[in-house]
């Protein structure tokens, strides 16, 4: 078994990143006994010990909100370093600071640009033995880079040293995804190029960037969300049983897959940019970065030959929600001369946010002399109340050296490859009115396998 880390160390300890998620998760695993280590939070802003701890506070009363006792035991462990990533005492007070700790954690919230200069500073003063370190996504801007990346990184850690962050898959419901899969019998039989038509995923939010203009124009739909996210998700639905529970084992059958992944082709990509996505802050006025994307992917491999995976994913569409929707083949025959077939009879529905569900779409008999049908849902529905967060889950996992939840080297240069013919503005971007859902060629491009299935609410639980 892989020893614990016994401390953090999170760099852009006054950023973003760690505004929203990393506070929360700091005070959350603090709450479950889950945080027994020193924590220094490294930054540049000028502040003092008090001004960091007071904006930890912020931070946690705005994202989750306060709890009176675990915060004060946070604060009590709470150390902050105000320095220079270029100045090498900035390592040097790190080292003093950890005391006898001898395998930290360091995240690295911070731009990939600095990814080296902080991993030298902290090989330097003997902080990247035994140590373990943690990235955000997205890991790199296409494949080139993300390679760089990976080699500036794999100078100064070992790959069962480097946690790639995607919390997409630190989510509950995307964890149970994977446990249905392999843990029901029913499945296993049906989940292949015979019995499924279509698989198509929507990952749809009604809000726009926010305040977020800078990134996004350097990312858009298609590296924010469809490389990683999207890309891990479809892993995870189309991969083979893994041999062992193991992470390796796990991550090995995700990888198989994506390598059997197509690049995307232009002709089956479709962009769109929101109207009003150029007046946004630090938004281009002519931009040519896409807010939505639809795609059509393709395996290669012997389950999946001709089933069409579609992605769709995009900023001010009607809802917020993510669904994942597998089209099951129609009956061959209509033995009952039932006319009033849909033709999306047979199917699976995971809703994973914001509520959770998975439902077997199916026709019954409707009551009564004649042999005709209706359609119905068996829902199983999840309410779960105290359900980790992805960030203290994942690292919760990082502490632990368990990597089954972090995308691996291989599986990153992978989606790269897939996403690479389509990065830039190959495909020419469409605008969409905010509420939409996406450029009407989106919509059509799902026509011959029955369309997009919208997220549509949930109705209540009966009582
Ligand atoms: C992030 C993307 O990785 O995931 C955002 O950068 C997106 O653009 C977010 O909104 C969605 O995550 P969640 O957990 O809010 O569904």
């Amino acid at each position: 078994m892989e020893p614990n880390s016994d401390a953090l160390v999170f760099f852009g300890a006054t950023g973003d990143l760690a505004y929203k998620q990393i506070f929360p998760a700091l005070q959350a695993m603090t709450r479950h006994g889950r945080l027994e280590m020193p924590v220094v939070g490294v930054a540049k802003s000028g502040w003092n010990l008090d001004q960091f701890r007071e904006h930890a506070k912020k931070s946690i009363e705005e994202h989750g909100g306060l709890d009176p006792e675990a915060f004060s035991k946070l604060c009590h462990k709470l150390q902050y370093i105000d320095g220079d990533y270029r100045d090498p005492s900035t390592f040097d007070q790190i080292r003093k600071d950890l005391g006898n700790a001898a395998r930290a954690l360091h995240y690295l919230a911070i731009p990939p640009s600095l990814f080296e200069t902080v991993a030298g500073g902290l090989a330097k003063v003997g902080l990247a033995k035994d140590a373990r370190v943690v990235v955000e996504k997205p890991f790199g801007r296409d494949l080139a880079s993300a390679r760089e990346l990976n080699h500036t990184l794999r100078q100064f850690f070992p790959e069962r040293a480097i946690f790639r962050i995607d919390h997409y898959l630190g989510k509950e419901p995307v964890q149970n995804l994977l446990y249905f899969r392999f843990a029901n019998s029913f499945l296993e039989p049906i989940w292949n190029r015979n019995y499924v038509r279509s698989v198509q995923i929507t990952m749809a939010e009604e809000f726009g960037i926010g305040g977020r203009g800078k990134l996004y124009e350097e990312t858009g739909a298609i590296r924010d969300v469809i490389q990683n996210h999207m890309l891990q998700l479809l892993s995870l639905l189309a991969m083979n049983p893994p041999v062992a529970a193991d992470p390796e084992a796990v991550r090995n059958e995700k990888c198989r897959i994506l390598h059997a992944i197509r690049a995307l082709d232009p002709a089956e990509v479709v962009r769109g940019q929101y109207r009003g996505y150029r007046q946004e802050e630090y938004v281009c006025l002519e931009s040519q970065v896409e807010t939505f994307a639809a795609v059509r992917l393709h395996i290669d491999d012997w389950r999946w030959a001709g089933v069409p995976f579609y992605i769709r994913a995009g900023k001010r569409l009607p809802v917020t929600a993510t669904e994942v929707l597998v089209d099951l083949k129609q009956p061959p025959q209509t033995v009952f001369g039932d006319h009033n077939v849909p033709p999306r009879s047979n199917y699976f529905r995971f809703r994973l946010s914001p509520d959770v569900l998975i439902s077997l779409g199916a026709r019954a008999k409707l009551p009564g002399e004649a042999m005709a049908g209706e359609e119905v849902e068996l829902v199983a529905r999840h309410q779960a109340k105290d359900v980790m967060a992805p960030y203290e889950r994942l690292l919760g996992d990082a502490m632990r050296g368990d990597a089954s939840l972090f995308a691996r080297e291989d599986s990153v240069e992978a989606s790269w490859r897939i996403v690479g013919p389509v990065l830039g503005d190959v495909v020419p971007v469409q605008e969409y009115a905010p509420g939409e859902w996406g450029p009407a060629e989106a919509s059509k491009m799902m026509d011959g396998d029955g369309g997009w299935q919208d997220p549509r609410p949930t109705p209540p639980a009966p009582c």
